[in-house]
């Protein structure tokens, strides 16, 4: 039982095992480190995660240093220490980032430095657009844009951020070619529009009714805006403004040139999914480039609506995009929901079935124990009923002619010493057979039925019986009784008992019984249980069960004696049963009852006085009788059948139901109180008394018709039956 359960505790602890392990496979974590947190940040951190949705095996961690050195240093170092396995890196100065940079890199985590440049050689890989062009190709424009003319302010980036400085030098190169350009200020910003807002402010406050400003140059387009804001505070004319960024979407700087708040701008490009691809490439080994230069374009009024619904295109394109992860991954989680529950309710159901069958071996163990146990103290039992009955035998054969001794006319005349001897055999005879019921009850738990001396005395004294003596011929009415033991000294003691009372006949085990049995009909049975060949039950069962012999009471004469054994013995169809030692007043007794409470069908034709059916006539005479059976009717049927028939004798009728005169004789006697011919007479008067009330028929036809071969002699028999001549049964 118990290896059963630890067998269920391994097979359910091996589910849970493959239930974990189909779960995740191996993610590789990217580690993003921004520089700032702004709309052009946003963008590409969304391209990243877009780029990311493409990938299974990769998730992204993202950082934001808000323009703070110390913060993005710290920043790098807790993502290394988080176990990434990549970092990109848009470093917020040239230099000043570059140790975390290092430290990362030395760790063997493969780096891209991304838009900002940093003054160290450890990384992996790098990827960004050109700013000095950029700041070149600015710098082309404003003067085509001037005419060749004007007066321009250059608000800076971060000071030490590498896009700052190419920008910076790119449009400050450019612009020393367009000598009518002149660049009356170059104002620190950095990146924010409220760096910028307030140093153009300043500016303007300090060259108030100065010369008019004909372009501002912002590095990018927050910057851009924070210079017009300060113009339209100061009032007076709004110069041009150009930025860098281009980005779509609502504050974009597409949108803000083609609302004509900005002159131009510069796509800044983002590419993160790109970026993303090219770290996938690294992480996977396959082949990348270590420089990668992004392409930019200028947006101008001329451009800027195009580029506006392509942007906002690819920016709808993304959303959607974002939307459909969403739903799958709701999906997925709705899966993974799902699966755990079937894994539950697999657990469940199977930790069910296993208590189940637990609890179904645990009670087949339980019965089978109980079984044997039971089978055990059957086995005891028999034993003890065994030993009891071998021993009960000898003591009724001791016992039984000791109080029949008892009562004879030699043991009243014996002398006293003689007596007394006698006495105290009989008493020890009767102290035995105590302790023989005692021995067998302490086994089963039951009291059994014991008679005390005292008792057997007060039956002797109270019921003498006669002395036994042998039934004359003329005794031949006396009934028959059957006994059948194997134990020779029994069916002598039984002899004893019976033979001044009843005819006799013996067997010696229940076949040979049966055949007597069928055979000679006898009035009754007494037989013993425990016999070779066929057993006391077994043969009682077969007496009752056969039309000749059913009808015949048994008595069951046996040493077990325990109630098991005495249902069983009622089971098998006994009429009595009477235990070993028995007394013999007793066993007489319940011959003489069962003999007398045999319910005989006495008037089988519905005979009644002539008298009486003069006035009430008969109407049938075949009504039911209660006890009426199988045989009985078959036996009516063929008497009735055969009535006319003055030559049928009884052995004509027991060759018409397939029996032996006898055992027709008897069988008929036992049922009915009378002898075959009796009934055949009294069958034959009946249907005569019938026909003289309703036929016009003569007596002698009568006579004739029921099978008298003289009227004369059916005149005598009708008088001798019904007390009137037939004459006098006619009807008025
Ligand atoms: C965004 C930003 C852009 C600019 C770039 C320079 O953080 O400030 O506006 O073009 O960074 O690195």
């Amino acid at each position: 039982m118990r290896n059963y359960y630890q067998f269920a505790f391994i097979i359910l602890m091996t589910m849970c095992l493959l239930a974990s392990c189909s779960q995740e496979e191996k993610k590789y974590q990217i580690g993003v480190s921004q520089c700032s947190d702004d709309i052009w940040r946003d963008k590409q951190n969304s391209e990243l995660q877009i780029g990311a949705y493409f990938h299974d095996n990769v998730e992204l961690r993202f950082a934001a240093a808000y323009d703070s050195d110390e913060r993005q240093i710290q920043q790098i170092d807790s993502l290394v220490e988080t176990g990434i396995d990549l970092l990109i890196v848009a470093p917020n100065q040239v230099s000043t980032i570059s140790p975390a940079i290092d430290r990362a890199y030395d760790k063997g985590i493969p780096v891209i430095v991304f838009e900002r440049k940093t003054n160290t050689k450890k990384y992996t890989a790098y990827m960004g657009a050109d700013n000095y062009e950029m700041g070149h190709l600015m710098s082309e424009y404003v003067a085509t844009r001037l005419d060749e003319r004007g007066r321009i302010i250059e608000v800076m980036g971060l000071k030490g951020s590498s896009p700052a400085i190419e920008r910076h030098n790119g449009f400050r190169e450019a612009i020393a070619q367009h000598p009518g350009i002149q660049v009356v200020a170059t104002l620190q910003g950095d990146w924010t529009e409220p760096t910028a807002y307030n140093m153009v402010k300043q500016w303007l406050d300090k060259n108030k009714g100065g010369e008019k400003i004909d372009l501002v140059f912002g590095m990018n387009d927050r910057t851009a805006m924070g210079a017009r804001k300060a113009f339209e505070e100061a009032g007076g004319a709004m110069p041009l403004l150009c930025g860098i960024d281009g980005l779509p979407g609502e504050n974009g700087g597409i949108r803000l040139v083609m609302d004509s708040l900005l002159d131009a701008s510069y796509i800044y490009p983002t590419h993160g999914d790109q970026l993303l691809q090219l770290a996938v490439d690294i992480l996977e080994g396959k082949p990348y480039e270590k420089e990668t230069d992004l392409m930019s374009a200028l947006v101008t009024q001329d451009n800027a609506r195009v580029l506006l619904m392509e942007g906002e295109e690819v920016m709808r394109q993304s959303r959607n995009l974002e939307q459909l992860h969403e739903k799958a991954n709701q999906y997925l989680d709705q899966l993974g929901n799902q699966r755990t529950l079937i894994f539950v309710a697999l657990a469940a159901i199977f930790l069910l079935l296993a208590l189940l069958v637990g609890i179904y071996m645990y009670y087949l163990q339980r019965a089978r124990i109980q079984d044997e146990r039971m089978q055990m103290e059957r086995e005891k039992l028999d034993f003890y009923t065994q030993v009891s009955h071998e021993l009960r035998t000898p003591l009724t054969l001791i016992q039984g002619p000791l109080d029949q001794l008892v009562r004879t006319d030699d043991f009243k005349n014996a002398s006293d010493n003689a007596r007394e001897l006698f006495n105290i055999v009989r008493r020890n005879t009767h102290h035995l057979t105590g302790l023989v019921n005692k021995m067998l009850d302490a086994q089963v738990g039951t009291p059994i039925q014991e008679m005390t001396s005292a008792q057997v005395d007060a039956i002797t004294v109270s019921q003498p019986i006669a002395a036994p003596t042998a039934l004359t011929e003329q005794d031949e009415d006396a009934p028959t009784v059957l006994i059948v033991d194997d134990n020779s000294d029994i069916r002598t003691y039984l002899q004893s008992i019976l033979q001044g009372q009843y005819r006799l006949l013996e067997a010696e085990d229940g076949k040979c019984g049966l055949e007597l049995a069928r055979e000679q009909v006898p009035d009754l049975i007494v037989s013993d249980v425990m016999m070779p060949v066929m057993n006391g039950l077994e043969f009682c069962q077969q007496v009752k069960k056969d039309d000749i012999s059913s009808h015949i009471p048994v008595i069951l004469l046996t040493a077990r004696a325990l109630e098991r054994h005495q249902i069983e013995g009622y089971e098998s169809g006994a009429d009595a049963y009477i235990t070993k030692p028995f007394s013999p007043e007793l066993l007489l007794a319940r011959i003489e009852n069962l003999l007398q409470s045999r319910h005989q069908l006495k008037d089988l034709w519905g005979m009644k006085p002539a008298t009486e059916t003069a006035a009430a006539p008969v109407v049938s005479a075949t009504t039911p009788a209660p006890i009426e059976d199988a045989f009985i009717s078959r036996f009516k049927k063929i008497v009735e059948e055969r009535l006319a028939d003055s030559n049928l004798s009884v052995e004509d009728l027991a060759a018409d139901m397939s029996l032996s005169r006898v055992q027709l004789y008897r069988k008929v006697k036992a049922l009915t109180g009378s002898t075959p011919v009796d009934l055949m007479r009294k069958a034959r008067l009946a249907k005569a008394q019938k026909l003289l009330q309703e036929s016009s028929l003569t007596v002698s036809e009568i006579a004739y018709q029921v099978g008298f071969a003289s009227p004369s002699y059916f005149t005598k028999c009708y008088k001798d039956e019904f007390g009137i001549v037939p004459g006098e049964a006619r009807k008025p």
